[in-house]
C-alpha cells in the first residue's frame, strides 16, 4: 500500500498569482505577515504580491530576516516576529530558505518552544497545533519547498530539518512570471536541485507508481528546458516548463523522498556554505556512478526521459551513459562538478564523510546502501573529478 500527500490546493501557470485575492477572501485574512528575501524586495520581485494585498486593503508586515541556508538562530528570530505580530496569514515568497522559514514560523507560532526543540536529530518536543494558515509562493524553479512539509536549517557542520504534516502549505502558488528575472547561476543551481529531486525520488526505495510517473515527467521537462532557461532567461516556454518540472518533482520527492545526493550535499552546505543547488550539482553524477548498478532497470527509463540514444546498447552502457550525461548537463549550465572548484581540500574529505554518515533519514532511501567507505569514495571521486564506474 502507498499513500500520496500534497497541499490542499496548488495554483500553477502564468498568472496564477492573481488567485491570491480569492485565498485572502476564503481565509478572511486581513493581517498578513510576508516572509521573503530582502534581495527579492529590492529587485521588485514581490511587488505583484504587494499590489494584490494593497487592493484588498490588507495590513502587511514584512519579515526580511531571510538568509540563504538559514541557521537555527534566524529561524528563531522569524518565529518570534510572527508570534509578536500575530497575523492571520503567513505568506512565504522566495527560494527554499524563505519558504522553509515561513512554514516553520507559521507552525511554531501556534506551539511552544524554539526551532531546535523540533529538529529531526535533536527533537525534545512534538508539534501539537497546526499554527497559522500559510501560502507558499516560490520565486525560483527548483526547491519544491512549496509542496513539502520540510523546513531545513543549518547547524554548525551540517543541516537538520523540522518535518511534520502541519508544515504543508494551505495553498501553493507556482507562477513562472516570478522566475523571469532570475540570473543564470540561480536558474542553473535551482534547476539542478529540481532535477536531483526527480531522479532521487524515482530511484528511492520508497517510490510508488504515482511518484515514479511524476518523477519521469519532471525529468523530461527539466532536461529539455534547463539549458534554454539558464542561457536565455526570456524564453517564457522554458521558464514555464522549469516551474512546472520543479513543482512536479517536488510532489514526487515529498512522497518518495530524496536520498544519497541530498544526504552528502548537506555537509557541503554546513561546512563550506555552498548553496544547496551547487552542492547537489557537484555530487549528482558521483553518487549515481556508485549506485546505478542497484537500479539498472530504472536507469533505462531515466535515459528515455533524457532522450538519450538507447538502441543496441546494453543496460549497463545505458546506465553509464545517464551518469555521464548528468555531468555534461551540469557543465552545460555553467556549474562546477568538483569539490576542488570550490577550494575544498582532500584533507576535508574525512570531516565531510563523518557528517555525511549522520544523514540516515536520507541515506536509508538510497537504492544501494551507502556506508562510510562508499561515502568517502564518493567525496574522493567528487574531489578528483573521477567517474569510477561510468
Ligand atoms: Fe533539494
Amino acid at each position: 500500500m502507498d499513500q500520496f500527500v500534497s497541499p490542499k490546493k496548488i495554483y500553477h501557470g502564468e498568472g496564477s498569482l492573481t488567485k491570491l485575492e480569492d485565498i485572502l477572501k476564503d481565509l478572511k485574512a486581513t493581517k498578513i505577515f510576508i516572509i521573503t528575501d530582502p534581495m527579492l524586495k529590492s529587485l521588485g520581485v514581490i511587488d505583484p504580491v504587494l499590489e494584490i494585498l494593497e487592493r484588498q486593503n490588507a495590513l502587511v508586515e514584512l519579515g526580511e530576516n531571510v538568509v540563504p541556508e538559514p541557521p537555527v538562530k534566524i529561524g528563531n528570530q522569524v518565529v518570534n516576529e510572527v508570534r509578536k505580530i500575530q497575523p492571520d496569514l503567513v505568506i512565504g515568497i522566495g527560494g527554499g530558505s524563505a519558504l522553509d522559514l515561513a512554514k516553520a514560523a507559521a507552525v511554531l507560532a501556534g506551539n511552544d518552544g524554539r526551532v531546535e526543540d523540533y529538529l529531526n536529530l535533536s527533537s525534545t518536543k512534538k508539534l501539537l497545533n497546526k499554527g497559522l494558515p500559510k501560502v507558499l509562493i516560490p520565486s525560483t524553479a527548483g526547491t519544491g519547498a512549496e509542496v513539502t512539509d520540510i523546513a531545513v536549517f543549518s547547524l554548525e557542520n551540517t543541516k537538520d530539518v523540522i518535518t511534520h504534516e502541519y508544515l504543508l502549505a494551505d495553498y501553493a502558488i507556482v507562477d513562472p512570471t516570478l522566475t523571469y528575472t532570475l540570473p543564470p547561476k540561480v536558474t542553473a543551481a535551482s534547476g539542478i536541485d529540481a532535477l536531483t529531486h526527480a531522479i532521487e525520488a524515482y530511484t528511492s526505495v520508497n517510490a510508488s507508481p504515482l511518484t515514479e510517473s511524476l518523477a519521469l515527467d519532471a525529468m523530461k521537462r527539466i532536461v529539455e528546458n534547463i539549458r534554454t532557461a539558464v542561457w536565455n532567461g526570456n524564453d517564457k516556454h522554458a521558464r514555464e516548463q522549469m516551474a512546472l518540472g520543479s513543482l512536479i518533482a517536488g510532489l514526487s520527492f515529498y512522497n518518495a523522498g530524496v536520498a544519497g545526493v541530498h544526504a552528502l550535499a548537506y555537509p557541503l552546505g554546513g561546512l563550506f556554505k555552498l548553496s544547496h543547488g551547487e552542492s547537489n550539482a557537484i555530487l549528482l553524477s558521483y553518487v549515481y556512478d556508485q549506485v546505478w548498478m542497484a537500479c539498472i532497470d530504472k536507469m533505462k527509463n531515466v535515459a528515455k526521459a533524457f532522450s538519450l540514444p538507447i538502441n543496441e546498447k546494453s543496460d549497463r552502457e545505458i546506465a553509464q551513459q545517464v551518469v555521464r550525461s548528468l555531468q555534461d548537463l551540469i557543465k552545460d549550465v555553467g556549474l562546477p562538478t568538483t569539490l576542488r572548484a570550490y577550494n575544498i581540500q582532500s584533507k576535508d574529505i574525512e570531516n565531510l564523510t563523518k557528517n555525511g554518515v549522520k544523514q540516515k533519514r536520507l541515506l536509508n532511501r538510497s537504492p544501494k546502501t551507502l556506508d562510510e567507505n562508499s561515502i568517502k569514495q564518493i567525496y574522493t571521486n567528487a574531489y578528483e573529478g573521477v567517474l569510477q564506474n561510468s
